[in-house]
């Protein structure tokens, strides 16, 4: 069931540079699922449409929101402050089918500001054995401390200043990470190598998309993507990333 209120703000900080922490107090929390995501309202109400941003933890009726400023509403996410209102709907999309890890040997992905996302994921996951493996810039690991309290997770960065230089991809085979599933989120050139490898290896691999999004329910088409069958009902390649999705596998979606 999607929930639309008005919630309040309990924690406003910035994380790292140019990343900030919404903390925020909403029923929203007590459904959501990894990999789902919300619609949060922007301060200013001439910045109409909401943002979409992915719950990054959920306990009780607390729900951690983790996001980069990229533009003009993100900029106004960051202006928030505690004990304020903030309008908010979901929890939106389908999440990861963490279901499919029972068992089997999970490696779990985040790249950039798609690392958010998978902390809830890797509280939740229950597999034989689970890595996580994320992917950021330079030493600026912002969410690192919270992943090694419930994972086993492993580091590449760009310039190399900690763990494997190079990606995440760097890292699994430089490591000789094994695994039957993968759960990913991260930018698309990130996603298409995660892909391929998993074509390459045979491997599950479920990916979280982004795509631009302005009703968040499935009525504008805004936020389609392409995929590799065509839809039952509408006969085309195309799925909605905000109802469909944003969680498809990989060898399902053309990206
Ligand atoms: C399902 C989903 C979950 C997301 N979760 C998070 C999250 O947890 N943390 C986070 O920081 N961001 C997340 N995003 C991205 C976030 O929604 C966008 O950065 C935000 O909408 C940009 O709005 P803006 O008004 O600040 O910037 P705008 O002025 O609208 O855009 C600024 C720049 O960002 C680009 N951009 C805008 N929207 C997107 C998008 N959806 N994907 C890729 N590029 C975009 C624009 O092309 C432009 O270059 C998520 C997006 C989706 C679809
Ligand atoms: S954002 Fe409108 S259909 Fe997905």
């Amino acid at each position: 069931m999607k929930i639309y209120e008005k919630a309040k703000v309990t924690k406003a900080i910035e994380l790292s540079k140019g990343i900030f922490e919404l903390r925020i107090k909403t029923n929203i929390a007590k459904e959501a699922k990894p990999g789902q995501f919300v619609m949060v309202y922007p301060k200013d109400k001439s910045t109409i449409l909401p943002r979409p941003i992915s719950i990054c933890e959920a306990e009780g009726d607390l729900l951690r929101l983790v996001y980069r400023v990229a533009g003009k509403g993100t900029k106004e996410f960051s202006l928030y402050e505690e004990n304020e209102d903030v309008t908010v709907m979901g929890p939106i999309g389908n999440g990861f089918p963490i279901e499919k890890a029972l068992g089997k040997k999970a490696v779990l992905i985040g790249g950039g500001i798609g690392v958010p996302p998978i902390l809830q994921l890797s509280k939740e996951i229950k597999a034989k054995e689970v890595t996580t493996v994320l992917g950021y810039r330079n030493n600026d690991l912002f969410l690192k401390d919270d992943f090694d309290k419930c994972s086993n997770t492993v580091i590449a960065t760009e310039d190399g200043s900690v763990g494997t230089k190079g990606n995440v991809l760097t890292a699994i085979k430089e490591q000789g990470i094994e695994c039957d599933v993968i759960f990913a989120c991260g930018p698309m050139p990130m996603l298409r190598a995660i892909k391929q490898y998993a074509k390459e290896k045979n491997i599950e691999a479920y990916i979280s998309l982004e795509e631009r999004m302005a009703c968040g329910v499935g009525a504008c088409l805004g936020c389609v993507c392409k995929t590799v069958k065509k839809d039952e009902h509408s006969h085309v390649n195309n799925a909605r990333v905000c109802t469909e999705g944003p969680v498809f596998l990989a060898s399902e979606v053309d990206i």
